[in-house]
């Protein structure tokens, strides 16, 4: 039997609950530090499995790594191995920030890519693009993305889409390259900014994150830094999104309220009070919720990673919503489950219409991805009686002590490990 929680629905959330570091920050930091000749040490970590993979993946490399508290320690000056193993690099998406780090620092890498994923398609070309850019000879073949870097040159990038993944990875790239290179149309994520903030804490110049255009000195030498990540915008989006959901009222604390606005604008559309003063944002609902359309979009857009945890919301607000969504082809596999719960929801291509009901039913889910599991959980707090998730491993992936946190605001969440029951 699996792991599952098990979610007696139906009270408000009240109280405050404190944001951990973010994942999507974590998984392109971690693999930067290898970039520095010194150690460094990492603060804000999210203790999730994400970066428990990461661990595991740089002391394979060679590294020293240390970890707990949410700080890590890390010692790249003993890295000697350029490929990763397949089964490290198949838990996570983000693995492949490492080609290019490690192909910085040993003028090749040889790195696994993950298999399919929930969420549809998602390829890497505009990555392959941004590396052959900078001088590298890029291919995969069965399943590795091999890449040689005998020699890097700065250049300008113009990526077809602002894609996250392709941003980090060349910006890793980029900083051992030599001379300038300039990204056009680059992510402005929270994270990307992230990244380039803590590069140059180890001495990398890089200005223009957060812009579509970043400009990049490449080659200087880089050192270890001490750095504290940014809260998770998605815990912070999910955490406001189940306040709003339980008509609750919640303090949410150490959030960066401005990373929050698109999702802020909506609930405050759909009548919730929205709050904030300095890292707090408070949430207070009535449980009256009205309907409103949302589409995802890239930052400052609303994010697809809370598309998943806004449709349970809407699915009690009284009136029609849609949700479209446009980041990714296929992100509407969790809408299934929410309608095994009594959701009123229809799925049109890539627009889901979503007419609200009086109540959800309590029932056994599967979270079928990570922000998946996000939806249910929502859904759960909201729903009468009880519902028992599973694919509790993905939630894991990016919550960390979700459980806790929720039991904190007076939840009634129970984790059930498989060899319990
Ligand atoms: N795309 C391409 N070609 C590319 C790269 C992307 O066509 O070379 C397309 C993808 O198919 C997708 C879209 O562009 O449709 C967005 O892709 P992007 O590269 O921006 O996403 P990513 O880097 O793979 C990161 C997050 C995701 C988040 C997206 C969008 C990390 C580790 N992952 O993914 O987070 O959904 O950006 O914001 O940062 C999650 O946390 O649950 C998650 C999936």
């Amino acid at each position: 039997m699996q792991d599952k929680l098990v979610i007696h629905g139906g009270r408000p959330l009240r109280g405050e609950v404190a944001i951990s570091g973010g994942k999507n920050a974590a998984v392109a930091i971690i693999p930067a530090a290898l970039l520095a000749h010194t150690p460094c040490t990492i603060e804000n970590l999210p203790d999730i499995e994400d970066v428990h993979v990461l661990i595991d993946m740089l002391r394979w490399l060679g590294a020293g790594v240390d970890f707990r508290n949410n700080v890590m320690e890390v010692d790249p000056t003993t890295v000697d191995k350029y490929d990763p193993p397949e089964e490290l690099c198949n838990c996570m998406r983000a693995s492949y920030y490492l080609a290019p780090v490690l192909a910085g620092l040993f003028g090749r890498a040889e790195v696994p890519l993950p298999g399919g994923c929930n969420i549809g398609a998602r390829p890497i070309d505009q990555t392959i693009k941004g590396m052959q850019a900078l001088g590298a000879e890029v291919k995969v073949e069965r399943g590795v993305l091999f890449v040689s870097a005998e020699s890097l040159h700065g250049a300008e990038i113009y990526l077809d889409m602002p894609s996250v993944g392709a941003t980090v990875n060349t910006m890793l790239m980029a900083v051992n390259a030599s001379g300038n290179s300039v990204i056009y149309n680059g992510a402005k994520e929270p994270h990307v900014v992230d990244l380039a903030n803590f590069l140059n804490s180890m001495g990398a110049r890089i200005k223009g994150a957060g812009t579509d255009m970043i400009r990049i000195v490449g080659g200087r030498p880089l050192h270890g830094s001490n750095y504290a990540v940014i809260p998770d915008q998605i815990e912070t989006g999910t955490m406001m999104l189940a306040a709003a959901a339980t008509g609750g009222n919640v303090t949410i604390t150490g959030a960066i309220p401005t990373h929050m606005e698109a999702l802020s604008a909506k609930l405050l559309e759909m009548g919730v009070f929205v709050g904030d003063e300095d890292d707090r944002i408070i949430i207070r609902s009535d449980g009256n919720l009205r309907a409103v359309n949302v589409k995802t979009q890239v930052y400052p857009g609303f994010p697809t990673d809370l598309q998943q945890p806004m449709a349970s919301l809407l699915t009690i607000a009284s009136g029609s919503s849609t949700i479209t969504e446009t980041i990714y082809e296929s992100r509407f596999r969790y809408v299934e489950e929410l309608k095994r719960m009594g959701a009123d929801i229809r799925v049109f291509g890539r627009t889901a219409v979503i007419d609200g009901v009086d109540r959800l039913i309590g029932a056994p889910v599967t979270a079928t991805d990570l922000r998946a599991g996000a939806a249910m959980i929502v859904a759960a707090l909201i729903a009468q009686g009880t519902t028992e998730i599973s694919g509790l491993g993905y939630i894991m992936r990016g919550y960390e002590d979700i459980d806790k946190k929720l039991r904190g605001l007076g939840a009634s969440v129970e984790r059930i490990y498989g060899d319990e029951r």
